[in-house]
């Protein structure tokens, strides 16, 4: 929601901000007042979807809902350059494929199908995929992609704090990947998904989820690099704000207005403790896609977090202790 106060005088509305109500895909709520002045005030509450016009006051927009309004049509019609489909499956090459083939995965919920570069990639790959998203726009540019690359997309709109409800089907992995966790701002939020993948998960399912070396980030070390995940060259990412509960991401394109995307800065440890206390015994965690690395080395982290029951390493009995 972004509330405006705007003034003007005798129906005409003037000030900075731009009124095209035509034009906008949920019409404003606005209400009136005149002042002894004859110059009236109109308050207008309207629910931009279609374009990022506000990056938000970083004090207010720790909402795991934030996503909702950050992912505008704007944001998605840019995702793809980002992203650079072609150079990030390069770079990526088969580490996903065959981390899921290693453990006999057959079918997969991608959870943050975003603009369905995965849902693709893993379609292509022989996999049984269904696209997850909460964000309509992203799972409409999914299927659209799909579409053009011959697919043709199994898509559920899904928030995953209620993905049970919406997704009523069990699968060996999910994948949740390009950051997307990081968009939950409260410690109940991220308890509450993680139970919901082992939810969803068969007893002996999988987890991929991956997300930015925030460690790194937190003291300062922020490296941009195009190696990786955001592979468009053009695309310049730096940090704008970043506190104990606040990374806020700017993208700039030359030309082109820049936009942001607010995440919470996610520590390595600290999720896998939560991984753990949600029930899934074995997190393996790869920085980029090697098994062995140095902790301020990566920018992103991959985690893999089995849900198979193993008896050695069985929790400690509390009683006992
Ligand atoms: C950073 S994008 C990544 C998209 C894609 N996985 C990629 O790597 O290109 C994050 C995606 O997660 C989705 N998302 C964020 N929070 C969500 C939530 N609570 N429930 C469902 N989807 C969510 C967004 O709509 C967005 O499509």
């Amino acid at each position: 929601m972004l509330l405006k106060k705007v003034t003007g005088t005798a129906g005409r509305v003037s000030g900075s901000f731009p009124v095209r109500f035509a034009n906008t895909p949920c019409p404003p709520r606005s209400c009136c007042w005149s002042r002894s002045d004859g110059i009236f005030e109109v308050e207008i509450i309207m629910k931009i979807i279609s374009s990022q016009k506000s990056v938000g006051d970083p004090g207010v927009v720790r909402s795991t809902d934030y996503y909702q309004t950050e992912y505008a049509r704007q944001v998605v019609e840019k995702w793809d350059e980002l992203i650079d489909w072609k150079a990030r499956a390069a770079s990526e090459g088969s580490f996903f494929i065959d981390a899921l083939k290693e453990r006999g995965v057959r079918r997969v919920l991608d959870v943050a199908t975003g603009t369905g570069f995965h849902s693709v990639r893993l379609l292509e790959a022989g996999f049984d995929v269904t696209s997850a998203d909460g964000n309509a726009e992203m799972l409409g540019k999914a299927f659209a992609n799909g579409r053009q690359h011959g697919r043709l997309l199994r898509t559920v709109q899904a928030d995953w704090r209620w993905l049970n409800r919406d997704v009523d089907d069990k699968f060996d992995a999910v994948i949740c990947l390009g950051n997307s966790f990081p968009h939950l701002f409260s410690e109940h939020d991220r308890r509450k998904v993680l139970a919901e993948f082992y939810t969803v998960l068969r007893h002996d399912g999988i987890v991929l989820l991956d997300h930015r070396n925030y460690d790194l980030i937190l003291n300062g070390g922020f490296r941009p690099n195009h190696a990786y995940y955001y592979c468009g060259d053009r695309v310049k990412v730096f940090p704008e704000h970043v506190d104990g509960g606040l990374a806020r991401f700017c993208y700039q394109i030359p030309d082109e207005a820049p936009f942001y995307l607010n995440t919470f800065p996610l520590r390595k440890d600290y999720l896998t403790r939560l991984f753990k206390e949600v029930g899934f015994q074995k997190v393996t965690t790869c920085g980029h896609f090697y098994a062995t690395y140095r902790d301020d080395e990566p920018d992103f982290f991959i985690h893999l977090a089995e849900k198979q029951y193993c008896e050695s390493d069985a929790l400690p009995d509390r009683a006992a202790a």
